[in-house]
C-alpha cells in the first residue's frame, strides 16, 4: 500500500495505492507455507490468515522495518512507496493565515534497490513490482526491464495503472513477469490469482535454485 509523507500534524503527502496486491500476496506466500511479514503501509484491507503484520506509515520507516526483518529468503516490493517527501517537516500545524506554504521536497530511499543492491544478507530472491502510466504494452515491458536493471533486483512485475485500466483500487491485474530469462505476459486476472501464481513462481524458484553461497 502507499507510504505517508508528513507535512506537518495534520496533513501529509500520499497515493492512491489500494494495498490489494501486496496484501492478495502476502496471503498467497503464506498459503504455501512461508513465514510472512508483511510491511504495509495504511490499507483498509484486513490482515491476511497466518502473516505477521507491521504497520508504518513513511517510506523511511518502511525501510527500517525491512531492513530489520532481515536475514529473509525473498523480498517481495508491492508497496507504493514515495518517491519524495517533504524536507523539514513541520512540528506545528501550518496555518492558512501564514499564507501558502511552498514545500519543498527531498528524494526518499528506494527500499527495492536497498534490499537488491546489500551484499550482506541480500535476499535470495528480490521481486518488485513496476506501476507504469503505459498503455503500450512493447513500451511498458521495456521500461519495467529498465527498472528491473537499475534497480538490482531478480525479478520486476509490471502493471499500467493508467486510470483506464483500473488497476489501482481495483481486483483486477494484467502484469508481465520480467526475469533475466525474458518476459511473460499473463492475461488479466484477479489480483488474488496473480499472487497465488507468483507464489508458486517463487516456490519452485527457491526450489530448484541453489542457495547462494
Ligand atoms: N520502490 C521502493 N522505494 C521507492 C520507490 C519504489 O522500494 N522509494 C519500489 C516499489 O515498491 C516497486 C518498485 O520500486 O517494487 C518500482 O516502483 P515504481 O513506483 O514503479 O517506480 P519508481 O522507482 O517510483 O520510478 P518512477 O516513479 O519513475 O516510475
Amino acid at each position: 500500500g502507499p507510504t505517508r509523507e508528513a507535512i506537518d500534524p495534520v496533513r501529509y503527502i500520499g497515493n492512491v495505492s489500494s494495498g490489494k496486491q501486496g496484501h492478495a500476496m502476502a496471503a498467497a506466500v503464506a498459503r504455501r507455507g512461508a513465514e510472512v511479514l508483511l510491511v504495509s503501509g495504511r490499507t483498509a484491507e484486513s490482515s491476511p490468515a497466518g502473516v505477521t503484520v507491521k504497520h508504518v506509515e513513511s517510506a523511511r520507516d518502511m525501510l527500517a522495518a525491512a531492513e530489520a526483518a532481515l536475514p529473509v529468503d525473498v523480498a517481495i516490493c508491492v508497496a507504493a512507496v514515495a518517491d519524495w517527501r517533504v524536507e523539514g517537516t513541520a512540528k506545528g500545524k501550518l496555518k492558512k493565515a501564514r499564507g501558502v506554504p511552498r514545500l519543498a521536497l527531498v528524494e526518499n530511499p528506494d527500499i527495492l534497490a536497498a534490499l537488491a543492491h546489500r551484499h550482506a544478507q541480500r535476499p535470495r530472491l528480490v521481486v518488485g513490482f513496476a506501476a507504469e502510466t503505459e498503455p503500450d504494452q512493447k513500451r511498458l515491458v521495456a521500461a519495467a526491464a529498465a527498472k528491473r536493471l537499475a534497480k538490482g533486483c531478480d525479478w520486476i512485475v509490471a502493471n499500467d495503472v493508467s486510470l483506464d485500466a483500473d488497476t489501482i483500487g481495483g481486483e483486477t491485474n494484467t502484469v508481465h513477469l520480467v526475469t533475466s530469462a525474458g518476459v511473460e505476459s499473463w492475461s488479466a486476472m484477479a489480483k488474488t490469482v496473480v499472487a497465488d501464481r507468483l507464489a508458486g513462481r517463487i516456490a519452485v524458484h527457491l526450489d530448484t535454485e541453489a542457495p547462494a553461497a
